[in-house]
């Protein structure tokens, strides 16, 4: 079975989270791994409805979050979190608590973040409509030794999912790409056929 994992995607608003959780979500599920997303932003629809932007609801997010990739990764699944939890020490809780973690940083300076404003927030929160917005009006504390570090705003989304990837692969948590992963019935299948030319 796939040793299950937790891919920890951690940055501002805007930095990529999202994007390139999905790009690996799609190139796992393409190699045969059991994949989950969980998106702060969907998150905070269901399982975190409610909850504002305090340090304290934030914390509460991040270990919800984190308790459901837990449960997924201890079952074979790669857990992907993609929030911007702002706070060191609940990620390293996180971390404790699941034990195979891998910290992604997308790192995008604030000026390149708000430029793109994908969602328009950050026009609000510098004009003082949104209180307590990270990078602009709250903290974000940096992750001081990540696993992997990506920087969109000098890479495309193509080099930082590559850089992940390679990564991942070098860490022996997914299977290499050039590795040929046959189906169990495809296995079968193989097997039968050189039985019946002799090979086996
Ligand atoms: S976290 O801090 O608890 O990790 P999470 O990733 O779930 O945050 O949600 C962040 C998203 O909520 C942002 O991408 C943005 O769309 C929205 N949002 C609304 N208000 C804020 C705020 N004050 N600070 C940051 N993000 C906010």
């Amino acid at each position: 079975m796939q040793k299950g994992f937790t891919l920890w995607f951690t940055g501002l608003s805007g930095a990529g989270k999202t994007t390139l959780a999905h790009m690996v979500e799609a190139e796992l599920r393409r190699r045969g791994c059991k994949v989950e997303v969980l998106d702060g932003d969907v998150i905070r629809t269901n399982l975190s409805k409610g909850l504002g932007f305090s340090k304290e609801d934030r914390d509460t997010n991040i270990r919800r979050i984190g308790f459901v990739c837990h449960l997924l990764s201890r079952n074979g699944v790669v857990a992907i979190a993609a929030a911007i939890s702002p706070y060191r020490a609940v990620r390293d809780e996180v971390r404790a608590q699941i034990g195979d973690f891998v910290e992604v940083y997308v790192r995008c300076p604030l000026e390149v973040a708000a430029a793109r404003d994908v969602k328009g927030l950050y026009a609000k929160a510098m004009a003082g409509e949104i209180p307590a917005f990270t990078g602009v009006s709250d903290p974000y504390e940096e992750p001081l030794n990540p696993e992997i570090l990506v920087d969109t705003s000098v890479q495309t989304k193509e080099e930082s999912f590559k850089v992940i990837m390679l990564r991942l692969e070098e860490l022996g948590y997914v299977p290499k790409a050039e590795a040929e992963v046959y189906s169990e019935d495809e296995e079968e299948e193989v097997k039968r056929r050189l039985e019946e030319l002799g090979y086996l």
